[in-house]
């Protein structure tokens, strides 16, 4: 009892003198959980820039290999030399994931340039069209590709050397826009695919000892990003957006998706699987109606 007392105590003192300003977190890790990924190797999609660059850089500074890609060479080629300062190796594939075969030859080249395959994370995705009445068959179309077609076809294409791996894990990066309604329907329907994806396949490649989970971050703000965009744009609807649906007051930053990412990927997560972590600061509505 007294326990309780004391810890509603400490709970009440931080309260009152955080103020819950907006801020990145103050917690500071020097030690840690050995995740298990030294010398291990993973392939992310879209790993130039936000989240996936992010997260192949927190991956490679666990101790991972990391295959990267991007279809633009100088961010593509600036990304590799930021992971090869961490001392592991690197292997950039500059490479559109859209066109016919461009997943498959960006799976096999970086398991014959890294010698195997432990962990893959499905990141690259976006929207084509605008809001409902005004887009096309073809706008919906590209958006399933880019998102939930290009994880089916990067799952199936790694699925052989995930399944020589000892722990084995894919994350596939939906959105909190996959569960809840907001704008635009044909990005959230393509998340919600991803979603249901991961689910399936956690059962489906069990059998192979492949974990599947998703991962649904909320809005993330990161310089060049789009979030960033509409801040510099649309600074007051932004504020307001902010107010309303962020009980933080901020949104959130790439170190907070790629370190769940991380430990996702990590045998340390052994028994997750088949998941939807959300990852978003308890936001509210997904998103904003853009013009
Ligand atoms: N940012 C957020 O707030 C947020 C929130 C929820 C979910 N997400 C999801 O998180 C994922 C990453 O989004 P992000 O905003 O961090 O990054 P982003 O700006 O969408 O960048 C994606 C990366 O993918 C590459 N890329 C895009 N299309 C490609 C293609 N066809 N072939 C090969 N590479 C391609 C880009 O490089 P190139 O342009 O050079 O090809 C870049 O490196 C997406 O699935 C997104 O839906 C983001």
């Amino acid at each position: 009892m007294s326990g309780r007392v004391e810890s509603l105590a400490a709970l009440e003192l931080v309260v009152a003198t955080s103020g819950f300003l907006p801020r990145a977190p103050r917690a500071r890790y020097t030690t840690g959980m050995d995740l298990g990924l030294h010398g291990r190797v993973a392939l992310v999609t879209g790993s130039t820039r936000g989240i996936g660059h992010h997260t192949a850089l927190t991956l490679a500074k666990e101790g991972c290999d990391v295959a990267i890609c991007g279809r633009t060479k100088e961010p593509l080629d600036q990304a590799a030399e930021r992971l090869a300062a961490t001392g592991r190796r690197v292997t950039a594939s500059q490479v559109d994931l859209l066109e016919p075969g461009g997943v498959e030859r960006f799976v096999s080249t970086a398991v014959e340039s890294l010698g195997r395959l432990d962990v893959v994370v499905a990141n690259v995705g976006g929207t084509f069209g605008g809001n409902f009445l005004e887009t096309s068959p073809a706008d919906w179309l590209k958006t399933f590709e880019v998102n939930l077609v290009h994880a089916v076809r990067v799952i199936q294409a790694a699925a052989p050397h995930l399944a020589r791996s000892d722990a084995a894990s894919v994350v596939i990066i939906a959105s909190i826009s996959g569960s809840r309604p907001g704008p635009r329907a044909q990005y959230g329907v393509a998340k919600a695919g991803e979603i249901q994806l991961a689910s399936s396949l956690a059962r489906e490649l069990a059998p192979q000892r492949i974990r599947v989970n998703a991962v649904s971050p909320g809005s993330i703000l990161w310089e060049g990003g789009s979030w960033h965009r509409r801040a510099t744009t649309m600074p007051d609807v932004i504020n307001q957006f902010v107010a309303r649906e962020f009980p933080w007051g901020r949104m959130g930053t790439l170190d907070e998706i790629a370190n769940v990412i991380t430990f996702l990927s990590s045998p340390r997560a052994s028994w997750v699987n088949g998941a939807n972590v959300v990852v978003d600061g308890a936001q509210g509505q997904p998103s904003i109606k853009l013009p």
